[in-house]
């Protein structure tokens, strides 16, 4: 199979490189891809947002199947646009895709299907003045949310109400986040610890892809503003058998079913970010692709032919892979640039020595430059390791990241501690 994979993340590089291990795969195109995924197969200086470039480059490369890595290209309605022209592609249309480019609509479709979730309204530009009264009669703190894509950045918590307030004017009024605040989601906030379970389907069958647990402080202790990921861990303690069985029951059953009903089954990769309060999950957002970092955690331990799942997404035969999640446990820690996530200096050149015994290097920000590799993002280089228990998966990743050297190399060395 010849396939094209677009995106260029540390979770594109996890893909790569497990597509690449595949009997099946004659061919990997990545665009744009990173210095990691050039490894695995040729990178194309393609703009995964230009579907038309993407229909010409499939039919003179005779792509068999196209592979989006992260979501910008699914909300913008990839799946149908090259469906249309008969090109398969593993991954959501664009319906489906909503539940993760509007927010608006994710919490609409899970009140529709009893979804547990926070309690919630959406308020526009013409009801801002019932946002802020509205504002005021919940309790803090406060959750903002943009309906749109915004980078993970779109979300605001705070425990004022003369700040919720003013966010909310600024989201509906002064245009901060441009059109994604043209709608804001504000819901109620929700106790407990958060997990990221992952749910792999071709609009029929499905496969649980098992939990992680993503460290979005900058911060050791999470301290400091939110970052893409800083770290995973998979599987996550809490997440037991009952604990799973719950998600499965109350929220992926229902969603996949919803969608179903709707008339857009969802064929591709379901993030379900959630909530344990007391026991009980609740959803705070769907992605309708892998997560970042967590796929370089999952799928280290995932023993499952890449090429042969993403197939199955597009053509309907999940019920005929094999799969099975190795029982170790995964430990991701991400090596960033100084200043990360304000801004950053790239081009720093990368010293990466053979990782430890049961490392694996995913590159993310990195770029080679005239036959060497340097940094070339806030995210640089995602190690993970497996190990018996979290304690010595972390320890191995740890060691890793001493060895690794580039300038102004900050990294949290707490991954995983919370849940030992
Ligand atoms: P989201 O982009 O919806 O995942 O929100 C970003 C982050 O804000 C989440 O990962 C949570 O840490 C936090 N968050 C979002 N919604 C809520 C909520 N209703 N209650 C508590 N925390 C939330
Ligand atoms: N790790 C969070 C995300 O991929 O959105």
């Amino acid at each position: 199979m010849i396939l094209l994979l677009l995106g260029s993340g540390g979770r594109e590089h996890a893909f790569a490189w497990k597509l690449s291990q595949s009997p099946l795969l004659t061919k990997l195109y990545i665009a744009p891809g990173n210095s990691g995924t050039a490894q695995c197969g040729e990178n194309v200086a393609l703009n995964p947002l230009d579907f038309e470039a993407i229909q010409k480059f499939v039919a003179e490369h005779k792509v068999d199947l196209v592979l989006p890595g992260n979501e910008d290209p699914l909300v913008a309605g990839i799946a149908d646009a090259l469906g249309n022209a008969g090109i398969a592609v593993a991954g959501p249309d664009t319906y489906a895709s909503a539940l993760e480019g509007s927010k608006d609509f994710a919490k609409a479709f899970m009140h529709r299907h009893n979804i547990p979730t926070a309690a919630y309204k959406s308020f526009s530009l013409q009801t801002l003045a019932e946002g802020k009264q509205f504002l005021s009669e919940l309790k803090p703190p406060y959750v903002l949310k943009a309906d749109g894509l915004a980078a993970g950045k779109g979300v605001i918590i705070t425990p004022d109400l003369a700040e919720a307030q003013t966010v909310l004017d600024d989201m509906l009024a002064g245009g901060r986040f441009g059109a994604a605040g043209s709608m804001v989601v504000v819901e109620e906030f929700l106790h407990g610890i958060e997990i990221s379970c992952f749910v792999v389907s071709d609009g029929e069958h499905w496969q649980m892809l098992g939990s992680a647990k993503d460290y979005k402080r900058i911060g050791e202790g999470d301290t400091g503003p939110n970052t893409g990921g800083m770290g995973a861990i998979s599987p996550v303690p809490f997440a037991d058998e009952e604990f799973m069985q719950k998600v499965q029951d109350r929220i992926v059953l229902p969603t996949l079913k919803g969608l179903r009903e709707e008339g857009h089954p969802f064929r591709g990769f379901l993030f379900v970010g959630l909530m344990n309060c007391g026991g009980d999950p609740r959803v705070i957002e769907y992605n309708v692709r892998m997560g970042d970092p967590e796929t370089e955690a999952i799928f280290p331990r995932l023993n499952t032919d890449m090429v042969q799942l993403v197939h199955a997404i597009a053509h309907g035969n999940l019920d005929k892979v094999a799969f099975s999640l190795n029982p170790q446990t995964a430990a991701t820690v991400f090596l960033v640039s100084a200043g990360y996530p304000g801004e950053i200096q790239k081009g720093y050149p990368v010293h990466l020595p053979a990782p430890a015994e049961g490392s694996v290097y995913f590159h993310a920000g990195m770029a080679e430059k005239d036959g060497s590799i340097v940094t070339n993002g806030g995210r640089v280089l995602a190690i993970t390791s497996l190990g018996p228990d979290i304690i010595t998966a972390v320890a191995n990743s740890l060691t890793t990241a001493e060895r690794v050297t580039f300038e102004g190399k900050t990294y949290r060395r707490d991954i995983g501690q919370d849940l030992m």
